[in-house]
C-alpha cells in the first residue's frame, strides 16, 4: 500500500497543477477502475506509474515487466539485480513489481495488470498449472511474449524458461542429505507454500532419495508462505511437536533462516541439521554460525538478466533454446572458509562434498 500512496503523492506533486489538485487523483481513480486494482491491497509497484508507456507509442525503448513471488524478498532483489543490469545494457525500461506478501491472487492480477497494460515482454513464474497457465496464454495470445523464470508452467505457450530444474535440485539435496546423516534422521520439511510447483518438486525430489533410507523418517510438514517469520513458526511447530526431531529440510530461500532461528531459540544449536536453499545474507551468516549446514544455492542474478536477454532475443528474431537449467550448487560453511569461499562462491563448477554432518 505504501507505494501507491507514494506514487499518489508524486503524481499530485508533479503533473497535477496548482488549480486542480485534485486532477491526478481522479486520473488514478480511473485507472484504478479500468484496471480493478481495488482487488489488490498489497502488491509494490516499480518507481514509475503504471503504465510506463502504451504500445501505441512508436520509438520508446521497449518495456518488459518482471513479477516478483514478493517484492522485497532478497532472493527476488538477486533475481531484479541481474535483470536491471541486463535492461540497462540492453536499452530495455524493465519495471519491477510484486505482492508485498506472497499471494497467488496478487501475482495473478499482476500479470493480468500487465497483459492490460500491452507491455512488450513479461518475466514470471509459473508457480501453479491450473491458474498460470490460461494468464501466460492470454498474454502470448494478446502478442506479450513471457519467459517463465524460477518456476516454469511447463504446458503454457511461454516462450522460454530459464531457472533450476526444481526436482533435480531436490534430488541433489537428498544425496547430501543422506551422507551427511548417514541415513539415520528424523526430518522435518519447511515449505514456501503448498501449492507452487517448484516448492512442490524439491519436496517430492528429495523425498524420491530418503524414501530409499529406512532409518530416515519423514515427521511432517508445515508451510512457511516464503515468509522468515512464519518460517521461524513452521520450524518451531516441527521442534515442539516432534521432540525426536534431528533435521529440517527448508525448501525456500528465507526457510532456511527460520529453521536456524528457530533451533536457535529453542537451544538446539547443534543438535539439528538444517538444509536449506539460496544463499541470501541471513543464510550465510547462519551457515558461518553452524546452524545451516548446507544450502542448494540457485542463479537468481543469472534468471534475471537471461531473461531479459532472450526477451530481446525474440524480439530481433533470434533463437534461443526452450528451456535453460540454470544449475545449482551446494554450499557448506567448509566452503565459505576455503580461498575465495563466501556469498557467490557457489558459482564454481563444482558440487562441494558434505559436510557439517550432526550425527
Ligand atoms: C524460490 C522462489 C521463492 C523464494 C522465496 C526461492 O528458493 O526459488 O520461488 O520465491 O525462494 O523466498
Amino acid at each position: 500500500m505504501a507505494e501507491w500512496l507514494r506514487l499518489g503523492s508524486r503524481q499530485a506533486g508533479g503533473r497535477g497543477g496548482a488549480g486542480r489538485p485534485w486532477l491526478p487523483w481522479a486520473a488514478a481513480a480511473l485507472l484504478f477502475a479500468a484496471l480493478g486494482l481495488w482487488a489488490v491491497d498489497a502488491i509494490a509497484l516499480g518507481d514509475h506509474p503504471w503504465p510506463l508507456t502504451s504500445a501505441a507509442d512508436p520509438g520508446r525503448q521497449p518495456h518488459f515487466v518482471l513479477i516478483s513471488q514478493q517484492h522485497d524478498n532478497p532472493y527476488w532483489q538477486q533475481v531484479r539485480r541481474g535483470a536491471e543490469e541486463a535492461a540497462a545494457r540492453l536499452g530495455v525500461r524493465l519495471e519491477y513489481v510484486g505482492p508485498v506478501r506472497a499471494d497467488l491472487k496478487a501475482h495473478r492480477k499482476l500479470l493480468d495488470m500487465a497483459i492490460a497494460a500491452r507491455v512488450d515482454g513479461i518475466l514470471t513464474q509459473g508457480l501453479t498449472e491450473a491458474e498460470f497457465v490460461p494468464l501466460i496464454d492470454k498474454a502470448v495470445e494478446r502478442g506479450i511474449p513471457v519467459v517463465t523464470i524460477d518456476t516454469d508452467a511447463l504446458r503454457s505457450r511461454r516462450l522460454a524458461y530459464i531457472g533450476t530444474d526444481n526436482y533435480d535440485s531436490g534430488v541433489r539435496a537428498g544425496h547430501w542429505f543422506v551422507r551427511a546423516t548417514g541415513g539415520q534422521a528424523v526430518v522435518g520439511i519447511v515449505t514456501g507454500t503448498l501449492e507452487a510447483i517448484n516448492q512442490q518438486q524439491r519436496v517430492e525430489g528429495f523425498l524420491s532419495v530418503v524414501a530409499g533410507f529406512p532409518g530416515i523418517r519423514v515427521a511432517g510438514k508445515e508451510v512457511s508462505n516464503i515468509d522468515k517469520v512464519q518460517a521461524v513458526a513452521a520450524a518451531d511447530k516441527l521442534l515442539r511437536e516432534h521432540p525426536d526431531l534431528t533435521a529440517i529440510f527448508a525448501t525456500s530461500a528465507l526457510d532456511g533462516p527460520g529453521a536456524a532461528q528457530a533451533v536457535k531459540n529453542r537451544g538446539l544449536t547443534g543438535r539439528v541439521l538444517i538444509v536449506g536453499y539460496d544463499d541470501v545474507p541471513e543464510t550465510i551468516e547462519f551457515l558461518r554460525a553452524g546452524l545451516i549446514h548446507a544450502t542448494v544455492v540457485q542463479k537468481p542474478v543469472l534468471m534475471g538478466r537471461r531473461g531479459v536477454e532472450r526477451l530481446v532475443d525474440h524480439r530481433a528474431g533470434r533463437a534461443f533454446p526452450p528451456v535453460e537449467d540454470t544449475g545449482v550448487t551446494i554450499l557448506t560453511p567448509a566452503d565459505l572458509s576455503a580461498p575465495g569461499g563466501g556469498p557467490g562462491a557457489a558459482a564454481g563448477p563444482a558440487a562441494p562434498e558434505p559436510g557439517g554432518a550432526r550425527r
